[in-house]
């Protein structure tokens, strides 16, 4: 299996590469029009990504892929915003256009496996005739896919993570996602069953202590030895780590400090309240009107529980998350672990760049979970890992109990491409 090729479109710092890597499929081709993020993948995974946009490949770029041959897998999914309805085949619309740019990657390809990820909103987005026009799409490309959506706590990662996944192969041969191995809470999304318990915030992060002043500090551990598996992992044998800073935050020292873990900025009086988080907060009282449909949940302070798993690390749990002991948010190295991030990988670029960065990424855990998945399920293809099938004939259909009328609308679009095309399963993850 070593010297598989497989190939991560927009890679940014490389969790999702260092997973595939940890499984022995290191990728051979990277790209991403990130400068920062190509600098940090080249100094942790030892491959230099084209830095291009990938709406425009640059011509280095594309001989690069024409002379991969027959990859095993091509991993990543670009940012998307959704198909437009008045756009659905028109690839100069602006917002298709990345989505067209990677279709005709995978198409020029032909890569054995793909590993598609995306946010959640994919599944709802544009009513669902996002995700059902990227299906058709796959599927007309020669793939069997199987849709889910994963929460990556699931297999191990010390954070409620959810993504969706949409995985194919172009043999024609039905496949099931990893089994979760772990059973978690991080508060907003839990699954308590009998599978073990996940490892939680305080696993992850409190082995790592005070914060230091400077990011390049070369900081020791709070015990010399691990405390836990996860810290073991973490660790992986390194004595010292960098990157255990966090953003100055003078102006909100006294809402930190009021904050009781599980607490968030809303269960404080008005008079800890910053103005643009006043602003955002009467905003919503006044016309009633949800602010995720203005784009995003109000920002705002929330101290995080140490017995929990942690929240979603985006790119603002650097500002946002407070540890759930010390006086101050989470330090870079503190987000990079919740993401799974070892301690010996560092970042490139200004303090907003990493915090991005950490906050894009595919856990490696995760990442580390399907590659091996991919590659036993590939091994088990035989003499037919080299055939091209036209007949997609195997799925699973598997239906949630409950869902949510734009969901539903989905779970219908996605039905009518044929059950016996397409394998997919909307069950909350
Ligand atoms: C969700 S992140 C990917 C994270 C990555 N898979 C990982 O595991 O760390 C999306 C990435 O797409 C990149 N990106 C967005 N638009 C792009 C474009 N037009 N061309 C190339 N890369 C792009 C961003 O720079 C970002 O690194």
């Amino acid at each position: 299996m070593a010297e598989e090729t497989t190939i991560s479109l927009f890679c940014g710092a490389g969790g999702m590469s260092l997973g595939f890597a940890q499984a022995g499929l290191k990728p051979l081709i990277a790209a991403d029009h990130d400068q920062d993020a190509c600098l940090t993948y080249e100094q942790n995974i030892g491959l230099k990504p084209f830095h291009t946009d990938l709406n425009e490949p640059s011509a280095d770029f594309l001989a690069a892929i024409d002379a991969a041959h027959d990859p095993l897998a091509l991993i990543g999914g670009p940012p998307c915003q959704g198909f437009s309805s008045a756009g659905q085949k028109n690839a100069d619309d602006k917002r298709n256009r990345l989505i067209f740019a990677y279709l005709g990657l995978v198409e020029r390809l032909k890569p054995k496996w793909f590993l598609f990820e995306n946010v959640e909103g994919l599944l709802t987005s544009n009513r669902g005739k996002s995700v059902f026009l990227l299906a058709k799409k796959f599927i007309e490309l020669g793939y069997l896919i199987r849709i889910e959506k994963v929460n990556f706590a699931s297999f191990g990662l010390p954070q409620g993570r959810k993504r969706v996944i949409i995985l194919g192969n172009r043999l024609g041969v039905a496949f099931q996602f990893p089994i979760p191995q772990f059973s978690f809470n991080s508060g907003k999304h839990k699954n308590i069953n009998s599978l073990p318990p996940g490892p939680t915030l305080a696993d992850a992060i409190f082995p790592l202590g005070q914060a230091s002043d400077k990011m390049e500090d070369a900081v020791p551990y709070r015990s010399p030895a691990p405390e836990n598996d996860y810290d073991a992992r973490m660790r992986a044998g390194s004595s010292t780590f960098r990157q255990h800073t966090t953003t100055p935050t003078q102006t909100q020292a006294a809402a930190i400090a009021a904050l009781k873990p599980g607490q968030t900025m809303q269960h404080l009086p008005e008079a800890y309240w910053p103005k643009s988080f006043k602003r955002r907060a009467y905003r919503r009282v006044k016309d009633g009107t949800p602010t995720e449909k203005r784009g995003g949940a109000p920002s705002g302070l929330k101290r995080l529980q140490g017995q929990l798993a942690s929240l979603t690390i985006t790119s603002a749990a650097a500002r946002e998350f407070i540890h759930p002991v010390f006086n101050r948010p989470l330090t870079y190295r503190e987000c990079a672990r919740l993401q799974s991030f070892p301690d010996h990988f560092n970042f490139a670029g200004s303090n907003q760049s990493i915090a991005t960065q950490i906050g894009n990424a595919f856990p490696a855990m995760a990442a580390q979970v399907f590659a091996e998945h991919i590659a036993r399920i590939d091994s088990s293809f035989g003499a037919d890992r080299n055939v091209t099938r036209s007949g997609l004939i195997d799925y699973e259909l598997t239906r949630a109990t409950a869902m949510s009328p734009p969901l539903a609308q989905t779970d219908t679009l996605l039905a009518s491409l044929s059950d016996k095309q397409i394998g997919f399963s909307l069950l909350t993850a």
